[in-house]
């Protein structure tokens, strides 16, 4: 049934290739699994080493009856992934330890234990390509791009409902009589010989060496290059494609016809507030000039915590943990004063604020990096160290 369909089909769509007289190989179909594992195992034992099985799905057992070798692609596979290993080690080694040695946090420049993930990405990286390549061109031959089995009847059956075998020509010990003897003597009842193509003049082609082939590849490959310069490069600057291109928009950095003094870049108009930024109405005014303000932020536990919190990462370098001026910047820095002393303490806490905001003589302004609630979070803070530090007798419990 399935033979007849198809056959309606080839004489309809596909008129044979034509072939010619030289003989590829002879082949021979059976209905079922057992006969052609059985096929096999006799082939193989025959010592016909040429010669290979096809069929509509994997057989269990196939492999023993073929006597085929454990494949060498695990091996392919191996030497990869141990190049990988070596050269992204070397790779690693060389770029971050002697080419551009970076130092961060006082760690070596080239250290094992973080190299190792990379490495063991480009060993899974190496051994896929190497499989993936040898596959292609060892094992399935590219870039030879067909085979002579190729359209005969016998592939079509394979491919559908069929277990195929055959023996090529090239076998040591091929005589076609004897094979076809084997044949059906095995139960084959549709044994054929299979001629190369006229195409391939008697020998499967490299088609490297075959100039229609590569002609054919480089014009393909001329056209795409043309049609893929046309359509970036023209057809999208021109109307209606051009709408992404032509914005009315001024570049950075470029020059402009509009403004007077011809630059593109604006500076924000003179009092610009940033969204949400409150400026400091006493910036880099001297001490005597601010208005007292209270501090607006509640004493409670939680903005004492945030103070502490702040306190630590920003003061405590210079000003140490307790505020004693006990730097731990190791003479890098001048040494502060206390923020214990009898001055800070009478102070108020907006000149303490004056102080984080606009800096004092070395010390710098932190109005950048510490918001406004954090800074009187601070002041809270320090006024928490003041009192601890000189706590009186009277304040512990008991006296
Ligand atoms: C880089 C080191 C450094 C850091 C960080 C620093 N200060 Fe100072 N601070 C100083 C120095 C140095 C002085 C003394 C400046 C001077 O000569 O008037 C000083 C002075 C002060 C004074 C005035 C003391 C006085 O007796 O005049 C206050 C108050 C103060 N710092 C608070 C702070 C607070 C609060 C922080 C954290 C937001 C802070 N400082 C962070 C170095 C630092």
């Amino acid at each position: 049934m399935i033979g007849k369909i198809l056959k309606k089909f080839d004489d309809k769509f596909l008129a044979s290739e034509p072939r010619t007289g030289e003989i590829y190989a002879v082949a021979a179909l059976f209905d079922k699994p057992d006969q052609i594992i059985h096929a096999a195992e006799k082939v193989s034992g025959a010592g016909y080493k040429k010669f290979d099985v096809l069929t509509p799905y994997p057989l269990h057992g196939m492999d023993d009856a073929m006597k085929l070798n454990q494949s060498r692609i695990g091996w392919i596979g191996l030497l990869g992934g141990i190049s990988g290993t070596i050269l992204s080690f070397l790779m690693i080694w060389w770029m971050v330890g002697i080419n551009y040695p970076t130092i961060f946090g006082g760690k070596p420049a080239f250290n094992l234990p973080p190299s190792i993930p990379i490495m063991f990405e480009i060993t899974v990286l190496l051994a896929a390509l190497s499989l993936a390549g040898a596959m292609l061109t060892i094992f399935n031959k590219l870039p030879a791009n067909a085979n002579p089995l190729m359209d005969t009847a016998f592939i079509k059956r394979v491919t559908s409902d069929k277990f195929g075998i055959y023996i090529e020509a090239k076998d040591a010990k091929f005589n076609q009589d004897e094979i076809r003897a084997l044949f059906e003597e095995l139960g084959s009842k549709d044994i054929s010989n299979i001629h190369y193509p006229v195409y391939d003049e008697g020998k499967t082609k490299n088609p490297l060496t075959d100039i229609k082939f590569m002609g054919n590849v480089a014009g393909v490959a001329f056209v795409t290059a043309i049609v893929t310069y046309f359509v970036l490069n023209v057809l999208l600057f021109l109307p209606p494609f051009n709408w992404m291109h032509h914005q009315p928009r001024v570049m950075p950095q470029t020059e402009s016809k509009f403004f007077k003094d011809g630059y593109s870049m604006r500076k924000p108009v003179e009092g610009t507030v940033a969204r949400g930024f409150m400026p400091y109405e006493f910036k880099g005014m001297p001490d005597s000039t601010i208005v007292i303000t209270p501090n607006p932020l509640p004493v409670t536990q939680k903005s004492i915590d945030l103070g502490k919190k702040r306190y630590d990462t920003f003061c405590s370098p210079c000003h140490g943990f307790y505020g004693k001026g006990d730097s731990r910047l190791k003479g890098q820095f001048p040494v502060p004063p206390t923020l214990l002393s009898q001055k800070v303490m009478n102070w108020k806490d907006a000149n303490i604020y004056h102080v984080i905001t606009n800096g004092q003589n070395v010390m710098p302004s932190y109005d950048r990096s510490i918001s406004r609630d954090d800074r009187w979070a601070i002041i809270h803070y320090m006024r928490v160290l003041q009192r601890s530090q000189n706590a009186p007798d009277s304040d512990v419990e008991g006296k």
